[in-house]
C-alpha cells in the first residue's frame, strides 16, 4: 500500500527540499511544545537534539534466529534485551532540515519494517519524517528473532514471516523516534574518533589480498579500526543525553548454536555504556523505587531469618507489574548509548582466528576449510570456548573506546544538516569501466561460497568458500527450483550461480531489486546509509569517492576534515558488497554480493551522484522505483504458542526448584544462583519494557529490583519439563563483582492465554530469599 502512496507522491512531485525542511522544524517546535526557539545561543549549541530508546525484544520461544540461517537455532529465552535507539537532529534556527537515525539491535534493517515505520510516522507527523531523512540501521546481532524481512531468502529458515517479531521491531522504532522527537531541545553535538583495539579481524584475508598492493599499502590494517562517536549534550542542563558511534565488527560473538536473545557484542557495549553513564551521575537515593513490602520491619530479625523467607509462588499480577519491576524505567530520561554497525562485511569479532576443530591447526587459508570440510573450521572469540565471555570482551573493548572518546570529545560540530536519498533498481545499472568499457549489474544471485557460510558459522551443505564450480547434483537440484538464465550466468561470472534469487518470484520475490541509498550530513560528519555489508576495502573506496566528490563540488563548503562513516545494514538488506578483485575469489562475501562483479562500482557511481547533488545544493528526483510492499503475500508456518496448563495442584509462578543455595551457606560473588519456576510460553506477551526475570534486593523492608532480564549477569531460560507438557522458566544469576552484599530473591513474571481469544492472565512468583556475601 505504501509503495503505491509513494509512487503517487512521486507523480505529484515532492515538495522542494527547503519547503520540506522548514515544515520539519516548525512541526518539531509545536508538537514537542517544549522547544524554546528564543533561547539565545550563548556560544552553545547549534542544533535541536533529541534521543529515544525502546524495547524491541521479540518472541523468546520457538522462533528462528536471524543471521546464521541455522534452522535449528530457535529462541529459548533472553540473555539481555534488544532495543531501538534513535537520535534526531535539526538546525536550531527551526528553519533547517532534520533527520532521524535509528540503531536497532537486529540482524539488519528490513524493507518492510522501513515501509511500515514510515507509514506510522506519516500518520503521526505528516511529511516530517520520510524515507529521505530517516535511517534505520541494524547492529547485525545474530541472536535476535527472525521473520521480519519480506524477501523469501531471508525467511526460509524462519519458516516464513513472523508477525510478532515484525511488530516488536516496528513499534519500538516508532516509539523511539517519537521519544526523540518529543524530547527535542537546544543542544550541542561533539564529535570524536579513535581506534578500537582487537575487536575485529579480517575473516577473509585471502580475499582482501586480491586488492591491488598499492591500494593496500595505504592502510595499516586489513580491517578498519576507527570508531567515530557523537556526543549529545543538552545546553540548558549541561547534561549529556546520549552518544552514538560507528565501528565495524560482526555480531557473531554468540554462535550459531546459541538460543538466548542477545544484542551480541554491540548490544552488550550499549548496555555497559548506558549503565556506566548512569553510575557516573546516579542521583542520591532519597525515595527508594516502588517495590513490594514483605511485612517484616526488624532488620536484624530479617537477616537472621533471611533463609526462612520462603518462596511466594503463584500470585496473579498485572502486566504493569513487570514494568514496575524493571531496573531501568523508560520514562524518557534515560541516557541513550548506541553502538552502530559499519563496513562489517569481512570483519569477525572472533579475533583469535579460525582453527580446525579436529586438529587445532589453522584452516586452509583460501577456503577456510579443513581437509575440504568447511564445518570443521570455526573462528574463536577472545573468551573461547565461552561465547558469553567473548561477547562481553568484544563488547567491553568497544565500550571502553567509546567511554574514552566520550570523555575527551571536545570538538563541537558546526554546520549544516542535510540529506539525500534515492531508490535504485539494482538489476541493471550501467557502470563505466576503465578504457571506455561499460559494465552492468545483474539480477541478484548467490554463489556456492554463500552456502559454505563463514568461519563464524559454517554452512551445512558441503560447499567451500572460494568454490567456482557447482557439481552436477546441485545443478540439477538448483534447476528444479529455478534454472538461471544464460544472461544471468554470464553476467555474474566468475560467480557460479547457485540460487538465481533475482529471477525467482514464487511464491513472491526471493531477493530485493530496489535498494535505497542515502547520505546524511551533520556538519563535517557524513553518514552513508548502505543496505548491506560492505567489506573493509569496499567501504574504504566508497568513503573516499564520496569525500572527494563533496570536496570537489562543494565550492569550499567541504574540507579535508570531512569524516565519512558508513552506516551498514540500513533501511533494507541486500547481503554483501565485495570489491571487484575480491569478487574474483568467490569467498562467502563475494558469493553473497548479489548484483554481480560491478555491484560496488554501481554503489560508488550512484553515491557520487547523491554527493554531487548535496555539494551543489540540488535536490534529487525521487520519482525512482519504490520498493514493493509484500506484506499481503507473506506466508507463515510458525505455530502459535502451546497453552500448556500447569500440573494439577500447581499455579503458574510456583517454584519447581527453589534457589540452589549452597547448603546452609551464602552465595559469593562469581557464584551462579539459579531457580526454576512453573511457567507458560513467553510468546503470550513479550512483556515489552518489562521483564521476565528479576533479582530483588531487600532494602529496609522492601524488595527492590536490582537486576532484570536486561542485565548481562542474568539469564532467563525457557524450556519444557521432562514430560514435554509444561513450560518452565529457569532464572540464572551470575552474582556480579559489584553486587552489594545483602538479602536477595529471584522473581519471575509471565503470562498465559487459555485459547487464542481468552484474556491474557498475568502471574508472578518469587524464590526463597538468599544471602549474598562479599567473599
Ligand atoms: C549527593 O550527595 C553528595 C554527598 O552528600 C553531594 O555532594 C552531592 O552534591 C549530591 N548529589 C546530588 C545530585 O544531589
Ligand atoms: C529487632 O530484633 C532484635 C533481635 O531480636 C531485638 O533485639 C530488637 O529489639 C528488635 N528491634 C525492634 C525495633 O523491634
Ligand atoms: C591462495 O590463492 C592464491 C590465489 O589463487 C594463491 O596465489 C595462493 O598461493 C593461495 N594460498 C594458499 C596458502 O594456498
Ligand atoms: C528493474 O529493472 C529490471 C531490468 O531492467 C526490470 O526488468 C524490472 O522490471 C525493474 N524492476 C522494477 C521494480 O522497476
Ligand atoms: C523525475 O524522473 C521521472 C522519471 O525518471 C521523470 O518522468 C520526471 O520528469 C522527473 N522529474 C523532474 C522534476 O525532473
Ligand atoms: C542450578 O545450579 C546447580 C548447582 O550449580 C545445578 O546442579 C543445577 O543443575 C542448576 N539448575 C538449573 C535449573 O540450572
Amino acid at each position: 500500500m505504501l509503495g503505491k502512496t509513494m509512487r503517487d507522491k512521486g507523480q505529484i512531485g515532492r515538495p522542494h527540499m527547503a519547503t520540506l525542511a522548514l515544515f520539519c522544524a516548525l512541526v518539531a517546535g509545536t508538537a514537542a511544545g517544549v522547544i524554546t526557539f528564543a533561547t539565545a545561543s550563548d556560544g552553545g549549541g547549534n542544533y535541536l537534539i533529541g534521543v529515544g530508546s525502546y524495547d524491541m525484544t521479540g518472541p523468546a520461544e520457538g522462533v528462528n534466529m536471524m543471521g546464521y540461517a541455522n534452522i535449528q537455532q530457535i529462541t529459548a529465552g533472553i540473555h539481555f534485551r534488544l532495543r531501538a535507539r534513535t537520535f534526531i537532529v535539526a538546525e536550531e534556527s527551526g528553519k533547517g532540515p532534520c533527520f532521524a537515525f535509528v540503531n536497532l539491535d537486529a540482524g539488519m534493517a528490513s524493507q518492510l519494517v522501513t515501509i511500515k515505520v514510515l507509514e506510522r510516522l506519516k500518520a503521526r507527523y505528516g511529511d516530517l519524517y520520510t524515507e529521505e531523512n530517516v535511517a534505520i540501521s541494524g547492529t547485525h546481532t545474530h541472536a535476535g528473532p527472525a521473520g521480519y524481512l519480506q524477501y523469501v531468502v531471508y525467511s526460509v529458515t524462519s519458516l516464513g514471516f513472523i508477525q510478532q517479531s515484525f511488530d516488536a521491531i516496528v513499534t519500538a522504532i516508532e516509539q523511539s523516534i517519537s521519544q526523540a522527537h518529543e524530547s527535542l531541545k537546544v543542544g550541542s553535538i561533539f564529535i570524536n574518533q579513535g581506534d578500537v583495539e582487537n575487536a575485529g579481524i579480517n575473516r577473509s584475508p585471502s580475499a582482501y589480498l586480491m586488492n591491488p598492493a598499492d591500494e593496500r599499502a595505504q592502510y595499516a590494517n586489513d580491517v578498519d579500526t576507527q570508531m567515530t562517536l557523537l556526543k549529545f549534550v543538552n545546553d540548558a542542563s549541561g547534561k549529556s543525553i546520549g552518544a552514538f558511534n560507528w565501528f565495524a565488527t560482526h555480531g557473531t560473538s554468540m554462535s550459531k548454536d546459541n538460543t538466548l536473545i542477545s544484542g551480541d557484542n554491540k548490544g552488550a557495549a550499549a548496555r555497559f555504556f548506558e549503565d556506566w553513564f548512569a553510575s557516573t551521575v546516579k542521583p542520591n537515593s532519597s525515595s527508594p523505587p516502588a517495590a513490594d513490602s514483605i511485612g517484616i520491619s526488624n532488620q536484624s530479625i530479617l537477616e537472621e531469618k533471611a533463609q526462612e523467607i520462603k518462596a511466594t509462588g503463584g500470585q496473579p499480577c498485572s502486566r504493569t507489574s513487570s514494568q514496575r519491576s524493571k531496573v531501568r524505567k523508560n520514562d524518557g530520561s534515560l541516557f541513550t548509548g548506541a553502538f552502530c554497525q559499519s563496513n562489517v562485511g569481512d570483519v569477525t569479532p572472533n579475533v583469535l582466528g579460525a582453527f580446525c576443530i579436529d586438529s587445532g591447526k589453522p584452516c586452509d587459508f583460501n577456503r577456510s576449510s579443513c581437509h575440504g570440510n568447511d564445518l570443521l573450521c570455526v573462528g574463536r572469540g577472545p573468551g573461547y570456548p565461552d561465547e558469553i565471555r567473548s561477547t562481553k570482551i568484544i563488547g567491553e573493548r568497544q565500550f571502553k573506546t567509546a567511554v574514552d572518546l566520550f570523555n575527551s570529545a571536545h570538538e563541537r560540530i558546526n554546520g549544516k544538516i542535510d540529506y539525500r536519498h534515492v531508490y535504485l533498481n539494482f538489476t541493471d545499472i550501467e557502470v563505466e569501466l576503465e578504457g571506455n568499457q561499460v559494465g552492468r549489474t545483474c539480477p541478484a544471485a548467490l554463489g556456492p561460497g554463500f552456502a559454505a557460510g563463514t568461519t563464524d558459522g559454517p554452512g551445512a551443505f558441503g560447499f567451500q568458500q572460494g568454490d567456482t564450480e557447482i557439481n552436477i547434483f546441485w545443478k540439477q537440484l538448483r534447476d528444479l527450483l529455478k534454472k538461471p538464465s544464460q544472461y544471468q550466468e554470464t553476467c555474474q561470472q566468475p560467480k557460479p550461480v547457485l540460487l538465481s534469487t533475482g529471477e525467482m518470484f514464487e511464491p513472491y520475490a526471493w531477493a530485493p531489486t530496489i535498494l535505497p541509498i542515502q547520505i546524511l550530513r551533520l556538519g563535517r560528519l557524513i553518514i552513508l546509509s548502505v543496505p548491506g555489508e560492505f567489506t573493509t576495502m569496499a567501504g574504504r573506496r566508497l568513503r573516499k569517492a564520496v569525500k572527494e566528490t563533496l570536496i570537489s563540488n562543494g565550492n569550499g563548503e567541504f574540507g579535508d576534515d570531512l569524516q565519512v562513516v558508513i552506516a551498514g545494514l540500513t533501511n533494507t538488506y541486500s547481503q554483501y558488497i565485495a570489491t571487484f578483485e575480491e569478487y574474483a575469489q568467490q569467498r562467502y562475501e563475494a558469493a553473497s554480493t548479489l548484483y554481480g562483479p560491478h555491484t560496488l562500482l554501481a554503489y560508488i557511481q550512484e553515491f557520487k551522484k547523491l554527493a554531487k547533488a548535496m555539494a551543489t545544493g540540488e535536490s534529487i528526483n525521487t520519482t525512482g522505483p519504490a520498493p514493493p510492499d509484500l506484506s499481503s503475500v507473506q506466508k507463515s508456518f510458525v505455530l502459535p504458542p502451546f497453552a500448556h496448563p500447569p500440573p494439577p495442584g500447581i499455579k503458574f509462578g510456583d517454584m519447581k526448584e527453589d534457589v540452589n543455595l549452597p547448603a546452609g551457606k551464602s552465595f559469593k560473588k562469581g557464584d551462579r544462583a539459579n531457580a526454576t519456576f512453573w511457567s507458560a510460553n513467553p510468546r503470550f506477551d513479550l512483556l515489552t519494557e518489562g521483564t521476565f526475570a528479576v533479582i530483588e534486593r531487600l532494602e529496609g523492608e522492601r524488595w527492590v529490583p536490582a537486576y532484570d532480564d536486561d542485565d548481562f549477569c542474568l539469564y532467563f531460560k525457557w524450556k519444557l519439563d521432562e514430560t514435554y507438557s509444561h513450560d518452565l522458566a529457569a532464572i540464572e544469576w551470575e552474582v556480579p563483582e559489584d553486587a552489594s552484599p545483602g538479602i536477595y530473591r529471584m522473581r519471575h513474571f509471565g503470562s498465559f492465554k487459555k485459547t487464542k481469544d481468552s484474556p491474557t492472565e498475568y502471574f508472578t512468583g518469587a524464590s526463597s530469599a538468599f544471602n549474598v556475601v562479599d567473599k
